[in-house]
């Protein structure tokens, strides 16, 4: 036994994080505090975006003003359009919204032939095939070792050095711990997980629930009302990702309750935002445009009510967003629909039955 836990020591030792050349694609919030913790780390990095404007903006100010004010990019970190940057990496970081995951692992696909590690970090499902993105990545470069990087994680947090927590997970163990040894640091801590099921639907399926706190919290409601939709929503959350092959802990660790807690009660949180102001009454679309940067929650919400309906899963609080997103009810009427359904009781596995 204490051999064991000597050589595991042993082992944990070596694998101490060794210098990297990391490319992260997307220089939104989210891939931009990547870069930032990186570079601070003393890795080489490269920020790409497609679009011209942003780069150029950013070289400029070296300043994301509206998404990360106050952040200024160290001058290791450098800056382009060009996907070629991404031919020398160590480690990619796939930092898009979900619906540009495929077309941006494809533009990879025609420069990259041998990738290695891939870690996405997008939060969502594809829409239409419902895929979870490593699937997605994995179609378009069959030989890369994708991992999915989630958990509660907010980008203006992450960016100004404060504690967080994530996970790393992939079909690949060595992957993940690549990604795990690479970015972990004393603000950064890392855990492995290899559910990968459960941790890409946990990050996916908690942005409905942040649009439904959200909603709550736009209504007016209170406290109780707020803690009762994330813990009936974790618990949906769960029942959906076990049909699907996830572990059912997982849904207890940060990428599930962790995540679902932050993005629930953050102002931070723009599914919450989202919500909140369709609670208030601003039709989905006009609250979309209002917030102007990427909500999930709202195409996640038809992906979980369609997969919900495909596995024959019950879904109340998902498919009372998607009646109030896509179906015209108010977000009052969803609330008196939640609050009156049949009696049920709490556990899956009821003693008495
Ligand atoms: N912001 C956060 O705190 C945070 C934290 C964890 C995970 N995430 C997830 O990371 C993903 C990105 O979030 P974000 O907040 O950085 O989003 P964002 O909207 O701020 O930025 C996304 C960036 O992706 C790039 N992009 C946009 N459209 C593209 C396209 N069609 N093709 C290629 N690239 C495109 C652009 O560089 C853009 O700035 C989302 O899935 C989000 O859920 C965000």
């Amino acid at each position: 036994m204490a051999r064991k836990i000597k050589s595991a020591k042993r082992k944990s030792a070596q694998r101490v994080s060794k210098l990297a050349n990391i490319v992260i694609l997307g220089s939104g919030g989210w891939g931009t505090a990547l870069a930032v913790m990186t570079a601070k780390s003393g890795h080489s990095v490269t920020l790409w975006s497609p679009f011209e404007e942003e780069i150029a903006e950013l070289s400029q100010t070296r300043e994301h003003k509206k998404l990360l004010p106050g952040i200024i990019l160290p001058p290791e970190i450098a800056l382009t359009t060009s996907l070629d940057m991404a031919l020398g990496a160590e480690l990619l970081i796939l930092a898009v919204p979900s619906f540009a995951v495929r077309q941006t692992a494809r533009r990879l696909r025609e420069r990259l032939s041998d990738v290695t590690v891939i870690a996405n970090v997008a939060k969502g499902l594809e829409e239409g095939r419902l895929i979870r993105l490593s699937e997605v990545i994995e179609e378009e470069l069959p030989s890369a070792r994708v991992v999915a990087l989630s958990g509660p994680s907010h980008a203006e947090e992450v960016a100004r050095g404060i504690p967080t927590s994530v996970v790393s997970s992939s079909r690949h163990g060595s992957a993940a711990e690549l990604v795990q040894d690479t970015l972990m640091n004393p603000c950064f801590r890392i855990y492995t997980n290899p559910d990968i099921v459960g941790v890409e639907l946990g990050g996916a399926l908690k942005n409905v629930m942040a649009l439904a706190a959200g909603v709550s919290d736009g209504l007016g409601l209170g406290d109780n009302t707020k803690a009762m939709l994330m813990t009936r929503g974790l618990s949906e959350m769960a029942r959906l990702g076990v049909a699907m092959g996830a572990r059912r802990e997982t849904f207890a660790g940060l990428t599930g309750v962790g995540d679902l807690v932050v993005t629930c009660t953050s102002m931070h949180s723009r599914n919450r935002r989202f919500g909140i102001m369709v609670g208030e009454g601003v039709p989905p679309k006009e609250a979309l445009e209002r917030v102007g940067q990427t909500v999930e929650g709202y195409k996640a919400t038809l992906a979980a009510h369609e997969l919900a309906k495909r596995k024959g899963i019950e879904m109340p609080i998902t498919e009372c967003c998607h009646r109030v997103l896509y179906g015209g009810l108010s977000p009052r009427n969803g609330m008196y629909a939640l609050m009156t359904r049949p009696k049920t009781h709490e556990v899956e596995e009821h003693p008495w039955f």
